[in-house]
């Protein structure tokens, strides 16, 4: 089988282009899964608006869709072996189903390019992060029995004036990216490989989202990108170094961009994912502190409580900077919730290293943290550079031991939360009793409440009267 490819070696080629003429046709049917983090299943409501628009519908059913979309994440080595496990499930309904494409999207996509089409024929589609625009192109060429793959990464597309369509929704929270890429380089993390350069979106159609999003009933809206603080809306997408005054005053901070869609509707939550604390800056607390509907949550990714270890993760910062920022959220935002993300194992990582992280974490007690071993990835900085020589079982050993300090301390700050009234947005009837409705407060717990007349999309004021572990319960006030 001949494969139509576009990548960076062929670039300009624009192989696909020719087949443009649409053997497309109406009423087809598309699964589409997604893996990763939340700005993954953001692009999947871009897939789904771009294929929407030429003609197909969305099924819930694997088994009866024309097309199956697994939009990918290759951040740790589980992450992709789930992927691959799904893959070859989805290649066995092509036994029935013999017109069945099958495509792969996403960073996985990115970091394996060809390898899905020529080692493993796996998939018919290969589909980079930057490429979803070239979808119906591609889909024209996979239909023509040829395989196809895009995985240009791209300097400026930020997918700014395509409408999502709310895929998962519980018509209550919506997700807009304001940024793709990252230009970190942690030296732990495939995310530049997969996702490219760091580009910040146009802040009006920003708005134009969130306000739709409001308009159409949502009433929390969650700002993505891989590092949000270093958000920057100059026009011209330049970066912050190479600005003149006068377009430094111009552009748009992450601070200001806040602002905009805090100003949309004081009904309308705002929340953001992901800060970096190394660009953390106090102008974002103190706009946070301004407006309330701007949640009091912050999740701050620490990684490691060891400065050494940090440096090795190329991160930017100390034990001593992150600790001051915790310090700043706390001074400025008194009742803000914090979590982090902590990686364990990593390359050299001592025991004396470890027991800083436990440390760090008996100083801060986050509400919540996200705990993970190190897994190598190829061609980031930590694989050319150091040894993956942190044995498994102490990887996991202290893994254990972090779960187990990050459980005492949820209890510990969720216990704080008793006897308190929290303002809750109404979400989802309770996973627990149907007479039960969930919701979060402002600073990220969920809190559990009698169902009464509420509805999704109000909110209530729960006096909080017991709790679990990591749940509030309490009644309406
Ligand atoms: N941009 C965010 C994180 C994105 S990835 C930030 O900088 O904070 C989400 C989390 O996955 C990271 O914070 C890190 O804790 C974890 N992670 C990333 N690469 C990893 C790897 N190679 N092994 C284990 N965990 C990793
Ligand atoms: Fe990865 Fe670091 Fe960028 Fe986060 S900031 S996505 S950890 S390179
Ligand atoms: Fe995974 Fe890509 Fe997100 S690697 S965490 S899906 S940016």
């Amino acid at each position: 089988m001949e494969s139509k490819i576009i990548d960076e070696s062929k670039q300009g080629e624009a192989l696909v282009r020719e087949v443009q003429k649409n053997t497309f046709s109406a009423g087809k049917k598309m699964f589409l899964e997604s893996y990763g983090c939340q700005m993954n299943f953001a692009d999947s409501e871009i897939v789904a608006s771009i294929l929407i628009d030429k003609g197909y519908t969305t099924t819930s059913d694997y088994k009866e869709a024309d097309i199956i979309f697994v939009n990918t994440c290759a951040i740790r080595e589980n992450a992709e072996s789930k992927v691959r496990q799904r893959l070859y499930d989805y290649k066995k309904v092509k036994k029935t189903n013999k017109n069945l494409l099958i495509g792969v999207l996403g960073c996985m996509a990115e970091r394996l390019k060809h390898q899905f089409l020529e080692q493993e024929k796996l998939v018919d589609m290969v589909v980079g992060p930057d490429a979803y625009r070239d979808l119906p192109n591609l889909i024209a060429v996979a239909e023509g029995g040829q395989q196809a793959i895009n995985v240009l990464l791209s300097k400026e597309e930020t997918y700014a004036d395509i409408s999502p369509v709310r895929l998962d929704a519980n018509g209550v929270s919506a997700f807009v990216s304001i940024m793709r890429g990252c230009d970190n380089m942690c030296s732990f993390c495939v995310v530049p490989f997969t996702r490219g350069r760091e580009r910040s979106r146009e802040p009006e159609t920003i708005v134009k989202e969130a306000r739709e999003a409001f308009e159409n009933g949502y009433r929390e809206i969650t700002l993505l990108g891989q590092n949000v603080n270093s958000y920057l809306w100059s026009g011209g997408g330049l970066k912050k170094e190479n600005l003149t005054e006068e377009q430094k005053a111009n552009s748009t901070t992450f601070a200001e961009l806040l602002e905009m869609v805090a100003l949309i509707h004081p009904e309308l939550r705002v929340r953001y994912s992901t800060s970096h604390p190394k660009d953390m800056g106090d102008d974002v607390l103190h706009m946070m502190a301004k407006y309330e509907n701007i949640c009091k949550y912050v999740h701050l990714p620490v990684q490691s409580g060891n400065s050494d270890v940090l440096e090795k993760m190329n991160r930017g910062y100390t034990r001593e900077w992150y600790l001051d920022r915790i310090a700043a959220i706390r001074r400025i935002l008194p009742d803000a919730g914090i979590s982090a993300d902590i990686i364990t194992g990593f390359c050299g990582e001592t025991e004396e290293q470890h027991q800083d992280t436990l440390s760090l974490m008996e100083d801060v007690q986050y509400e919540f943290a996200y705990m993970f071993s190190y897994s190598e990835r190829p061609k980031t900085l930590a694989e050319r550079k150091y040894k993956d020589d942190v044995p498994a079982e102490i990887k996991s050993r202290r893994l254990t031991e972090i779960v187990d300090a990050q459980r005492r301390h949820s209890e510990i700050r969720t216990k704080q939360g008793l006897g308190k009234v929290y303002k809750v947005l109404v979400e989802n009837v309770s996973k627990k009793s149907a007479d039960m409705m969930s919701g979060r407060n402002s600073q990220n717990t969920v809190c559990v409440f009698p169902k009464g007349n509420l509805k999704k999309g109000d909110y209530v004021n729960v006096l909080i009267t017991s709790c679990t572990s990591g749940t509030l319960i309490g009644e309406c006030v």
